[in-house]
């Protein structure tokens, strides 16, 4: 069973030296919480793909405390320099060009040319990053395919059994991931909603290729079905049917709400969690569908919508 680590020194250097010696620590970010291990290392980022049960064909992101380490491993272009000063540290993935012959294990990028890199804003992310001294490769710390996880009790009973540490750093502030951008492209690329909006990207960088609304992104691992709860979903609903349980959004009388002033800020800190508490108290009495209230498409709301309609879809 994972050990759960306190985000002390202590706690820290145990997480520290575990990674130096090819294994994985689940650490909290300011988004979601991820599973991290040495990017250089195949054999360590191999022990992800296996803890996750997640296909190969999905890169990672890489994980930096700082700029020093990353202008080694990719071409630091204008773009990727000024969205750097403008939301680094913070909840943004800069897709840019790989450096050639880095010693980056091919398995982070899955042999694309490019590759995801991110400063976290936390500061037990950044400690943990510094005293690791490598870039971090990590996904999300849940289940491929399955819903993200906000706190560390989360991540224990998500991955408990296939990992060997958590770091606690009690709930991830923002509570979605990080938008990403890709800036290898002749004109930058939004490919996944996330903890950033659009307009503070297009304020710093001009127009980017955005997407219409209720397209879906096609970041090689964005799946159209993604952050799945086991009970079916059904959206924008006004009203609870037979059957149903809802989780609201700034409605009255909901069985769990995201907000119940209806702010997204607060409807996002609140998404993952919720979505595994309603998931369970559907099971628990035995209701066949999750109704959630509609959310506004503007600003936090397009990334919430956008893991909706994943955690909806069917195949
Ligand atoms: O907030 C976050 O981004 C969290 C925390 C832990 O940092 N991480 C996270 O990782 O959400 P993950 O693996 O769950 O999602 C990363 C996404 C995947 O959809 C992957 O396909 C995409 O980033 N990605 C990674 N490298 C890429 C690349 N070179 N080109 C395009 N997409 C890439
Ligand atoms: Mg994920």
């Amino acid at each position: 069973m994972a050990e759960l680590l306190k985000a002390n020194k202590k706690g820290l250097l145990k997480a520290s030296n575990l990674i130096k010696n090819g294994r994985q620590v689940a650490f909290p970010t300011e988004t979601v919480y991820g599973l991290g291990a040495d990017a250089r290392n195949d054999l360590a980022v191999a022990g992800i793909f296996k803890a996750k049960e997640r296909p190969s064909f999905n890169p990672l992101i890489i994980h930096f405390c700082d700029l020093t380490l990353i202008n080694k491993y990719v071409c630091l272009d204008d773009s990727t320099i000024k969205l750097a000063e403008a939301f680094w540290p913070g909840p943004l993935t800069i897709v840019c060009k790989l450096k050639k012959n880095t010693n980056i294990s091919s398995l982070v990028t899955s042999g694309l040319n490019t590759v995801g890199i991110r400063i976290p804003s936390n500061k037990i992310a950044l400690e943990f990053i510094r005293l690791c001294n490598t870039p971090i490769a990590a996904p999300s710390a849940n289940r491929s395919g399955k819903i993200s996880t906000t706190t560390s009790e989360d991540v224990i009973n998500e991955l408990g059994s296939v990992i060997p540490a958590v770091i606690d750093g009690g709930r991830s502030e923002i509570g979605l991931e990080s938008t990403i951008i890709d800036v290898s492209t002749p004109k930058p690329t939004l490919l996944r909603h996330g903890g950033v909006a659009i307009e503070d990207l297009e304020r710093v960088l001009g127009e980017i290729n955005s997407v219409k609304e209720g397209t879906i992104l096609n970041s090689p691992g964005q799946l159209k079905s993604h952050y799945s709860p086991d009970t079916r979903l059904r959206l924008n609903a006004q009203k609870r049917r037979d059957n149903e349980v809802l989780l609201g959004f700034g409605v009255p009388n909901a069985d769990l709400n995201l907000s119940t002033k209806g702010n997204l800020i607060e409807a996002a800190a609140n998404f993952f969690s919720h979505m595994r508490l309603i998931d369970g108290l559907a099971k628990n009495i035995g209701a066949d569908r999750i109704a959630v209230s509609p959310i506004p498409n503007l600003g936090l709301g397009l990334a919430l919508n956008d893991r909706l309609r994943r955690a909806a879809y069917r195949s």
